[in-house]
């Protein structure tokens, strides 16, 4: 285990930055590069070691920039190239790495390839994206795409249809054709001469499709990870990729992985010749019903077992509670209905998550206890999965269902302006920004909180802080306490001879304990105390043994 120590993605916490959201600097209502320069003083105090940063790259935004147009330029909104080896200086100056993400299974239909593409059957680029005849008129396969009911687009030129597993304006790359894999090669390699430190794959495991794209079962359009996600070619490609790119160089690469398990996650990360972390949905399914917009209510007891086995299953986790797709955690697993239990359960969430083994990743705003956004009306909202949801649910009648699930659920929650300062736009735009700021913006934002020393922003940085100075908390072995306890996450970091106790109230209940802790052995909590046998509704405790 000690030769782990000197290894910088394993050392750090990363901070993911969505850039359209973070800082305007030129008061057109849309965060940029400048904006986030400007704020780089505040990610060092914070403590934070790495940015990923989502896409910067040239796009028309159907996916807000997940939808690529040009890999080697930056979208004309958020700045210049120039401005880009700004940030990269600018970051390595305070020894922050970046790492960017990228996107590889999809490019926009925008993108000269596909533009090319579609002119022709015989045309060079064609078989870059994955074209099938149609089958009685209809799609090729009965497959259901994330954001539209068909994954398939049927093409008026060549009369044929095309795969995209995301919005029509997103056709998926065809990886069996060597062609397109080594031009990405290049392209990865430019980055990375140019500076940056690795990259963050967008929906990496589903790069390689069932050579024959076969019906899914069931009736009308089926979702079939079973025949796009971990397909056995994916290993051939990252492990290609992985030499064409990384091998040789100080680089980080973390896949997003839809559809892992604790079974076939190994495959990918333990043996170094793939990716080195990736992000499991474990958890961030958990409160979904038969789709993620059927809520369930979190299930402590689920939630021990799925991190016990993650824990268990690979040598190194990413740990984290929320991206730029995920609702905003302090509404979503936490509490808000008092300052004192949005403050709390902010922290105990972070608590419980971020002392875990592995690499922790905090999304914009959650280090203040950035909250959903009550969105009035649907001319608010900006997503494609939502606004799509919305309107196949206005067709089958079902908009009371889909507008309840968009409210607590949509990835607009995490789009709302980064809560700077105080009305009327936070401190984020001089302008009007591109979406709705949260109106709780007065009592949330970072210069509040920094005066506050009981803020949620404080014990970010005291939680970080504390993560950076104990070995023991980023290379002990895991261990869950209390296994039976219904309100309580517990558990031991134990090291060379060391052990730290991690304990969480999960419920807006006092919890009693099996037996007291020893008060003067506390390293960091969330409450003043009055007793170590009891804890208070979301009380975190970090304590020495
Ligand atoms: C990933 C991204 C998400 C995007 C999708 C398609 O899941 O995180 O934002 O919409 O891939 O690229
Ligand atoms: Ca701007």
């Amino acid at each position: 285990m000690m030769e782990t120590h000197n290894c910088w993605w394993k050392e750090r916490v990363f901070y993911e930055i969505y850039p359209r959201s973070f800082q305007d600097s030129n008061g057109d209502g849309i965060g940029d590069l400048r904006g986030i320069i400007s704020r780089l003083d505040y990610l060092q105090w914070l403590g934070v070691g790495a940015v990923w940063l989502c896409p910067i790259y040239d796009s028309p935004n159907a996916d807000m920039g997940y939808d690529i147009r040009n890999y080697e330029s930056v979208m004309a909104e958020f700045g210049t190239m120039e401005d880009f080896d700004e940030l990269v200086t600018q970051l390595h100056r305070r020894d922050i790495k970046l790492v960017m993400d990228l996107v590889v299974n999809h490019t926009s239909d925008e993108h000269p390839w596909f533009l090319e593409a579609r002119t022709a059957k015989d045309n060079p680029y064609r078989d870059y994206y994955i074209w099938r005849d149609g089958k009685d008129g209809r799609e090729p396969n009965n497959w259901a795409s994330f954001f539209t009911p068909s994954a398939w687009s049927y093409d008026e030129t060549t009369a044929q249809w095309y795969l995209h597993l995301f919005s029509g304006k997103q056709p998926d790359l065809n990886w069996e054709n060597p062609e397109p894999r080594q031009e990405i090669y290049g392209m990865m390699n430019r980055w990375l001469d140019r500076g940056v430190d690795g990259f963050r794959m967008d929906v990496i495991s589903l790069l390689a499709k069932h050579p024959q794209l076969p019906d899914g079962t069931g009736s009308g359009y089926v979702f079939s990870p079973e025949y796009f996600a971990f397909q056995p070619r994916l290993h051939d490609y990252l492990r290609e990729m992985r030499r064409a790119c990384f091998d040789g160089r100080d680089c980080m690469c973390v896949g997003e992985t839809s559809f892992v398990t604790t079974q076939n996650a190994g495959s990918v990360v333990d043996d170094g010749r793939e990716l080195d972390m990736l992000f499991q949905f474990d958890v961030m399914d958990m409160d979904s019903g038969e789709t993620k917009w059927d809520a369930r209510p979190f299930d402590l007891m689920r939630f021990k077992q799925i991190i016990s086995a993650w824990q268990a299953a690979i040598g190194w986790n990413t740990l984290f509670w929320g991206n730029h797709d995920q609702p905003r955690l302090v509404s979503r697993f936490g509490c808000t209905r008092t300052e004192t239990l949005r403050r709390r359960s902010a922290t105990c969430l972070a608590t419980a998550m971020y002392l875990l083994r592995g690499t922790p990743f905090l999304y914009q705003g959650e280090e203040i206890g950035m909250t959903n956004c009550p969105f009035p009306d649907i001319s608010e909202l900006r997503d494609v999965e939502s606004l799509n949801l919305l309107r196949q649910a206005a067709e089958s009648g079902r908009m009371d269902w889909a507008w309840r699930g968009v409210r607590s659920k949509g990835r607009d929650n995490a789009h709302t302006p980064m809560q700077w300062d105080a009305p009327p736009n936070g401190g984020f735009t001089g302008g009007a920004p591109w979406i709705m700021v949260n109106p709780n913006v007065q009592e949330i934002n970072v210069a509040a909180a920094l005066r506050d020393p009981d803020s949620v922003l404080h014990y970010y940085r005291a939680l970080l802080a504390l993560r950076r100075e104990q070995d023991v908390l980023r290379y002990g072995d895991f261990s869950l306490l209390l296994h039976e306890h219904p309100q309580v996450f517990a558990y031991a970091r134990t090291f060379e001879g060391q052990q730290i106790r991690i304990y969480c109230n999960f419920t807006d209940r006092d919890a009693p304990l099996p037996e007291a802790f020893c008060k003067e052995k506390v390293l960091l909590t969330n409450v003043n105390y009055e007793k170590t046998d009891v804890l208070l509704p979301y009380e975190a405790a970090v304590v020495m043994a």
